[in-house]
């Protein structure tokens, strides 16, 4: 659908569903996956979950409620929708860096999650030629460690799907991103659920609930607190001008607050199912709890290669995988495009073809590090794929998540606002301006501190 905005024509989502499918698509990704469950599990289990559950409502909901609002009240790229709300308050035009530094954050993101996004489609192409038959943990670490080795590979799978996202993202909101969604979204959902009903069958699936839930108070402490509050942040694709991006799209009469609360609803709810379904698995198996690239990559694979239909299993686990990586990847590409339209002056496909190659490039660096360039440490002792994810998550991120909450307690006035949320000025509207305005920027601080210091 094209709406009329201002008497210029702006593609916009076909209706609130199409936003929270896109929003879910771009929250759901690998971090429910390979994160989120092994962090609860080692952090105290249920006790964390309920220190996460915290996060996503005290920080998590309002600075989605608040990266929406200036997406759909600037009806612009990020950048230009913070600098047109700032003029509208007669605040300073700087406050557009909050969006470009988001946009930043989502380029850089963008270069290894697509690696990432390449390994899975690697992994999904070997599920289905039955390669993981018979492996045990020495062949599957050798088979991972081969791939790994081989920098034309990576780079090859890489290729694939940035092509893939550039495609995506180049038809634009309604003809690109919503169709893509409407099929990634309830079909991730379909996979999700299959194989949970699978994990419940497993012998060890009780032991996953255990691992996952059984709540140990004992392991809270500041540290957890602040993976919580970080694991919150990247995982409801916070911080990265995305759900400003994707909120600039979202036709009026659609509520933010609802929206916002069901996209984070969806997102835990994948990452608890996820959680369950990979330490059913692992545990049924015998193997050990890891987190990251090891467990995806090469601990579940021996389990696929091992038990009763695993190639089945096997098969669904790395199609949920690439379903997931694929519609964040596209969410982190359109804040990219859509700055080098406003401000550039570039058509869609010259904006996708621009910053798709650029973030290609800086990806097959940061592939490279696998291998190659394994030993160029240029700073800090990290490769340059370390580097990229060190700076985005720990830097950028926390920093565009301040001036968010910043801006949308002090700078943007109740009346806009409110105007937006189409609230009326009641316990929950100031209930959201609190938290805005006090809680999350104190939160965020916390969070840019700790990791700075390297707690947690
Ligand atoms: N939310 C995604 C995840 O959990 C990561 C991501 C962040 C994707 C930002 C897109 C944008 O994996």
């Amino acid at each position: 659908m094209i709406a009329k905005t201002d008497g210029v024509s702006r593609d916009s989502w076909s209706g609130r569903f199409a936003f929270i499918f896109a929003a879910t698509g771009s929250a759901v990704g690998i971090g429910n996956i390979w994160k989120f469950p092994y962090v609860a599990g080692e952090n105290g289990g249920g006790a964390f979950v309920l220190v996460y559950l915290a996060a996503v409502f005290v920080m998590g909901i309002p600075l989605m409620v608040g990266e929406i609002l200036v997406g759909r009240r600037g009806r612009s790229s990020p950048s230009d929708s913070f600098r047109i709300l700032a003029g509208k308050e007669n605040a300073s035009h700087h406050w557009q860096f909050a969006g470009t530094l988001g946009i930043v954050a989502s380029f850089i993101i963008l270069t290894f999650y697509s690696v990432i996004g390449g390994w899975s489609i690697a992994y999904l192409v070997k599920a289905l030629m039955n390669g993981f038959a018979g492996a045990d943990g020495d062949s599957s670490a050798a088979s991972f460690g081969a791939f790994l080795a081989n920098p034309w590979l990576l780079i090859f799978w890489h290729t694939l799907f940035m092509g893939f996202i550039a495609f995506i993202v180049s038809r634009g909101i309604s003809h690109g991103i919503e169709r893509a969604v409407s099929v990634l979204l309830p079909g991730m959902f379909l996979l999700l659920l299959g194989l949970f009903g699978y994990a419940a069958t497993t012998p060890a699936f009780t032991d996953a609930l255990r691992f996952m839930f059984s709540p140990d108070f004992s392991k809270l402490s500041a540290g957890v607190v602040l993976i919580a509050l970080g694991q919150a942040f990247f995982t409801l694709s916070l911080g990265m001008s995305v759900m400003v991006a994707y909120g600039s799209f979202l036709p009026r009469n659609v509520k933010i607050p609802s929206a916002a609360l069901i996209v984070s609803i969806c997102d835990t709810l994948a990452a608890v199912l996820a959680g369950v379904v990979v330490f059913s698995i692992v545990f049924s198996n015998g193997l050990p709890p890891g987190s990251g690239p090891g467990l995806i990559f090469q601990t579940m694979p021996i389990a696929f290669g091992n038990v009763t239909g695993g190639y089945v299993i096997g098969v669904v686990f790395f199609f949920l995988l690439l379903f997931a990586a694929w519609s964040s990847a596209i969410s982190l590409l359109e804040p990219i495009v859509e700055r080098l339209e406003s401000r550039n002056g570039l058509s869609r496909p010259r904006g996708v073809a621009v910053a798709a190659s650029a973030a290609w490039l800086i990806g097959c660096a940061a592939a490279l590090s696998f291998n190659v360039l394994a030993d160029f440490k240029p700073i800090a002792g990290k490769t340059i794929f370390d580097i990229l994810d060190y700076v985005s998550s720990n830097i950028l991120l926390p920093l565009t998540g301040i001036l968010v909450a910043v801006f949308c307690g002090w700078v943007l006035s109740t009346r806009a606002a409110r105007d937006e949320l189409d609230m009326r000025e009641g316990p929950l509207f100031w209930g959201w301006r609190i938290l805005v305005r006090f809680v999350v920027p104190v939160l965020v601080v916390f969070v840019f501190v700790g990791l700075l210091l390297g707690i947690g």
